[in-house]
């Protein structure tokens, strides 16, 4: 097993090239934070609870909280596997965590948008609650209008998908996770892609960079 972790502002396509490169690959496995920590929200779990005011205001849930779960990620993951790390780590802490864990890091991999593409992604975005697949509105619709392709559940916004929380989203992003591209840069281990091309050229240069 190794990790490619994937780096970017809100909105800038993580999940979307994660989600899209581990469908078509059995070996690489797409793993969010976001998505972890929606789960333990939705199931009422202590963490859960812990992490929903975290998560609606647009602020980091605390980092013990996150690497526990991470933690138990990683260990359960064994074999001819890459791991897809996408949210993990936000900050320098997070990243010393992973270090101290002995995860074995190939590359972390910035998908590169301008904060100016952001609000719009995030605005048009829907995503399905059950199987977790995401769409836009316009740049990546369903195929019938709010209901998922994959599994037909009714699409939903997140919560934390409004313009007032988006601008605190990239507040904490240009703050706290930024200065990992310098941590991985120092280490040898980064690379970049431009996000602002569509998805499926996306994917195939982020392949190619990882
Ligand atoms: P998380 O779920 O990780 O949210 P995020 O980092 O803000 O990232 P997003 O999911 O918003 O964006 P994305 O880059 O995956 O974009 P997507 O592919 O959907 O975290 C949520 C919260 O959880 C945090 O605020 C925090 O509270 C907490 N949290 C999580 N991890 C944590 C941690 N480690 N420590 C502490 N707290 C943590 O794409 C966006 C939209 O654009 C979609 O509609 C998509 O269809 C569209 N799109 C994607 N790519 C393209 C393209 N190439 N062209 C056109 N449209 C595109």
């Amino acid at each position: 097993m190794d990790i490619v972790i994937l780096l970017g502002a809100p909105g800038s396509g993580k999940g979307t090239v994660a989600g899209a490169l581990a469908a078509k690959n059995g070996n690489l496995k797409h793993v969010s934070s976001g998505d972890l920590l929606r789960g333990a929200v939705a199931k009422g779990t202590e963490a859960g609870k812990q992490a929903k005011d975290f998560m609606e205001a647009g602020k980091l849930v605390p980092d013990a909280l996150i690497a526990t779960m991470i933690k138990d990620v990683v260990a359960e993951t064994t074999g001819d596997v890459t791991m897809l790390l996408d949210g993990f780590p936000r900050n320098l802490a997070q990243a010393r965590i992973l270090d101290e864990m002995g995860a074995p890091v190939r590359s972390a991999v910035l998908i590169d948008v301008p904060d100016g593409i952001i609000q719009d992604r995030i605005a048009g975005r829907r995503t399905c609650p059950k199987c977790k697949a995401g769409y836009h509105v316009r740049n990546l619709p369903p195929k019938v209008e709010g209901i998922c392709d994959a599994c037909g559940e009714k699409l939903v916004i997140r919560k934390d998908d409004n313009p007032e929380t988006v601008k605190d989203r990239l507040v904490v992003y240009h703050q706290q996770t930024e200065p990992l591209i310098a941590y991985y840069k120092e280490k040898g281990l980064l690379r970049s892609v431009d996000g602002t091309t569509g998805v499926d050229n996306v994917a195939a240069a982020f392949l190619a960079a990882m």
